[in-house]
């Protein structure tokens, strides 16, 4: 069983954040505070449509602030889109980034301000402190609650050649400023809306059970299920309410303080995988894995997981020891199913013979490393046929 020294040296890292209504409009003014005379805007096609990346534009041109719109991001960036953003940037003579998007624009425009400042490719930066200088100035105003890339040291980009996602981790890939607005997440649709949120409580599951967790990653990620578990089923059945959109931000906001400074788990290692080979939804393969990875880490870290019950409601004190863990991968289950997330990993086509190499990509990510109970090939294989 884990058990955890409190006086155990841990760093942290959190950007400069300005939250609440009005957020947004503050993109310009930010920019100029830091400096910039030309930025590189990156979103995407989804968030331009939805009109946010436009209300960025109006408050960099109210301050004056030219800027070259990059777009061409697709869900599960890819490495191709960060260096041909990397060169869009070096020919515009940009001096900083802002971002406008979910996790996918902001992991785009991280890998373009590193590639840019190191002048090496996006896929050297692979694994933990591979960044030797950090990029420019970076804003960001993501338009979900899920992915927290608005505030981690994490930067997820596919390898297309290698049906891979690589995860670069290091403290360069801080955001200097993170401007979150709550009103941008009422434009995202159902799907949009329960998978990042279902992403969100995974964060913060997995960070409260991180062989790297502590008590300032505890605090923020119990506080991150509380949010998650009881406004996540409101933002779904009334999606334009803005103070539920408000307390789903703030959820997801608190589970990336916290996997940003405890790291993460076999769920995220194998959604991964599943990401890299297959272009599946990172969102999605994370509430489909969870409760099946919560089903064999339990016995790791019980009293973690019981406490997770408790937040979630539960009560484990009033269950013998070996009914816990079902009542918990059960009550994870049903919430995902009551978010309308009932597939399967076969339903999103995955199969059985796509499970060994999926674990073997799955084992060697990152985020296994700090996964409470160490896993072999043979067992994360088990896990995903359990949720095929
Ligand atoms: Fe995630």
């Amino acid at each position: 069983m884990l058990v955890r020294d409190e006086l155990e040296l841990k760093k942290f890292f959190v950007p400069e954040f300005i939250f609440g209504r009005g957020a947004l409009e503050l993109a310009g003014r930010y920019a100029r505070n830091v400096g910039l005379r030309k930025v590189l805007l990156v979103t995407d096609a989804g968030v331009t449509k939805a009109g946010w990346a436009d209300c960025v534009c109006s408050s960099l041109d109210e301050a004056g602030i030219p800027y070259e719109v990059f777009d061409c991001v697709s869900p599960n960036p890819r490495v191709g889109e960060v260096m041909t953003g990397a060169e869009v940037y070096r020919a515009a003579e940009c001096q900083g980034i802002v971002a406008v998007g979910g996790g996918s624009p902001i992991d785009c425009a991280k890998g373009i301000g590193i590639v840019n400042s190191n002048r090496r490719h996006i896929l050297t930066f692979e694994g933990v402190d591979q960044v030797q200088l950090p990029g420019p100035p970076l804003i960001c105003i993501p338009t979900t609650a899920g992915s927290s890339a608005d505030v981690s040291q994490f930067a997820i980009i596919t390898d297309e050649e290698g049906r891979r996602k690589i995860a670069i981790i290091s403290k360069t890939l801080v955001p200097d400023i993170s401007l979150l607005d709550p009103l941008p997440l009422t434009t995202m649709d159902t799907t949009l809306t329960v998978d990042t949120g279902m992403d969100a409580l995974a964060h913060a599951i997995e960070a409260y059970v991180s062989n790297a967790s502590s008590s300032v990653t505890d605090l923020h990620a119990m506080q991150a299920i509380r949010l998650q578990v009881s406004a996540l089923p409101n933002a779904f059945s009334a999606p334009e309410d803005l103070q539920t959109r408000y307390r789903t931000m703030l959820g997801s906001l608190y589970a990336g303080l916290a996997f940003s400074n405890a790291s993460l788990g076999a769920a995220h290692a194998m959604s991964h995988s599943l990401g890299g080979l297959l272009d599946l939804p990172h969102g999605r393969c994370n509430a489909i894995l969870l409760e099946h990875v919560v089903g064999y880490n339990y016995a790791a870290v019980p009293d973690r997981f019981d406490e997770i019950a408790r937040t979630m409601g539960l009560q484990p004190d009033r269950l013998p020891g070996t009914e816990r863990q079902k009542a918990l991968t059960r009550a994870i289950g049903d919430f995902r199913r009551s978010l309308g997330i009932d597939a399967t990993l076969s339903d999103l086509g995955v199969r059985p013979g796509d499970l060994p190499d999926l674990a073997k990509r799955a084992l060697i990510d990152p985020c296994m490393a700090t996964n409470p109970r160490r896993l072999e090939l043979k067992e994360i294989e088990e896990i995903y046929a359990s949720a095929l």
